[in-house]
């Protein structure tokens, strides 16, 4: 599929069919969304993959009672991860593990930490969570190249749904992102006009 055709046919599906989604469909979707960009390659997200229809239950419960958690197949919460600095340890081991030399990637790396120590915890939180959004796009138009569907989701308690997937210290549920097939009809498009968007 053209990507025009992808931005156009994707939607907010409202409800799915509750089929599952086969596994091998599932790693090709992750791949496309672990390829997402991010500032300084960063990748201050993770997202927990939920399948279980308990744990779903509970999840919809702390999202306004919203169908498509119960009735997807895979949903994925995309989480900010807010230890910056970890990340850049991270990311400094694994540019070292591709060959990289201490003395190539020092001036980066330093600049990398230079940036995180000036900013505060707030701003950090914002900064993983705009991450997160990048990758959300990934997923979405990546679910319709694969003919899956998906749902863009905010109506939900960050709190609960941490406190639900016992998340560990650090990770912020973000946004959400159901995946599987959808049982209703897209709306038709609405969108402003060009030259309310573009100036
Ligand atoms: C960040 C974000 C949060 C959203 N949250 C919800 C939500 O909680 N529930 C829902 O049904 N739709 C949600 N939507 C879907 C939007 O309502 C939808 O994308 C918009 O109306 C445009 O429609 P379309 O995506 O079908 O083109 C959200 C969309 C975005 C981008």
């Amino acid at each position: 599929m053209e990507f025009k055709d992808i931005v156009m046919k994707r939607y907010a599906a409202k409800k799915f069919d509750g089929k599952a989604v086969p596994q091998k469909k599932i790693d090709e979707l992750l791949e496309l969304i672990r390829f997402a960009p991010s500032s300084f390659n960063l990748q201050t997200w993770k997202v927990k993959i939920v399948t279980d229809k308990v744990t779903k239950e509970k999840l919809k419960a702390a999202a306004w009672n919203q169908e498509q958690i119960t009735t997807c197949s895979h949903l994925l919460v995309f989480c900010a991860n807010t230890d910056v600095l970890g990340n850049i340890d991270h990311l400094e081991k694994t540019m070292l593990g591709n060959g990289a030399t201490h003395e190539q990637i020092k001036g980066y790396v330093n600049m990398m930490r230079g940036f995180e120590e000036g900013m505060s915890a707030e701003r950090k939180l914002t900064w993983a969570q705009k991450q997160c959004y990048i990758a959300l796009g990934n997923a979405m138009n990546g679910a319709t190249s694969l003919g899956l569907d998906s749902c863009p989701m905010e109506g939900f308690s960050p709190e609960q749904f941490a406190q639900i997937l016992d998340l560990p210290k650090g990770l912020v549920p973000t946004v959400i992102c159901p995946i599987g097939y959808a049982a209703d009809s897209p709306m038709p498009k609405l969108r402003f006009k060009k030259e309310e968007l573009f100036f």
